[in-house]
């Protein structure tokens, strides 16, 4: 992408105006004065405007276990935020690959690689995401073979691709879904009008939430997990 372009992009600023910072010798790309509009920027290449940091050289990949209670997102005006969770040095430019409900807990991945991070959500990847579901009624005996067909859901008008029921006991079962659709698992269990009264999100893809994680803990990802997606 272009200087130009992405300053517009980044900044409350018009293309006018961010000719103007330009010229004026404000951004700065790489750690160097940049003034040419037409600059190539890459992913990677810390950009900033007035001292004020951009886009950083960095590439960061977190797996961080939530807590119930917690929303999954950015910034919230009622609920704590997972980015809450982190230290505020590595806050800036991190994005949420997937989201929890409020009050599911388990592995959530953060990281600020637009990339990756669609490579785990997109729902041609067909990336599993294993949860551990806790039911206020006794898991139906159809619940397998119906999940494993599909459920129609009106709203979206489709049908869920075939997901994987293990039973642990009558009250929890372990869910393996192909897709993220809204409410997915807590409206799959509504079909057999039972609640879901925890929900846990055990793994995504090959890379399992970390048993040494307490909630509200995260670590990085190495680079053999990165490498999964
Ligand atoms: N399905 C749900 O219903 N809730 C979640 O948080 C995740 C999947």
């Amino acid at each position: 992408m272009q200087l130009s372009r992405f300053l517009q992009l980044k900044t409350p600023y018009s293309r006018q105006r961010v000719r103007v910072l330009l010229a004026q010798g404000r951004v700065r790309v790489g750690g160097e004065i940049i003034t040419d509009a037409h600059r190539e920027i890459d992913r990677f290449i810390r950009v900033e405007l007035d001292n004020k940091l951009l886009q950083e050289a960095q590439s960061r990949y977190l797996m961080l276990h939530k807590p119930a209670g917690i929303v999954s997102a950015t910034v919230h005006s009622e609920h704590k935020t997972v980015i809450e969770l982190l230290p505020q040095s590595l806050r800036q430019g991190l994005h949420l690959a997937g989201r929890l409900d409020l009050k599911t807990s388990g592995l959530m991945l953060l990281t600020n690689d637009g990339n990756w991070s669609r490579r785990v959500t997109q729902p041609e990847s067909k990336v599993a995401k294993v949860y551990r579901v806790t039911t206020r009624d006794p898991v139906s005996d159809e619940a397998q073979g119906v999940f494993q067909k599909g459920i129609y859901f009106r709203y979206e008008n489709i049908t869920t691709r075939p997901a994987q029921l293990e039973r642990i006991d009558d009250y929890n079962s372990r869910l393996a879904i192909h897709e993220g659709r809204y409410h997915q698992v807590k409206r799959m269990f509504g079909y057999f009008d039972n609640e879901v009264t925890a929900l846990h999100r055990e793994s995504i893809g090959a890379l399992t939430l970390d048993p040494d994680l307490r909630p509200g803990e995260f670590r990085f990802l190495t680079a053999a997990e990165i490498a999964l997606f």
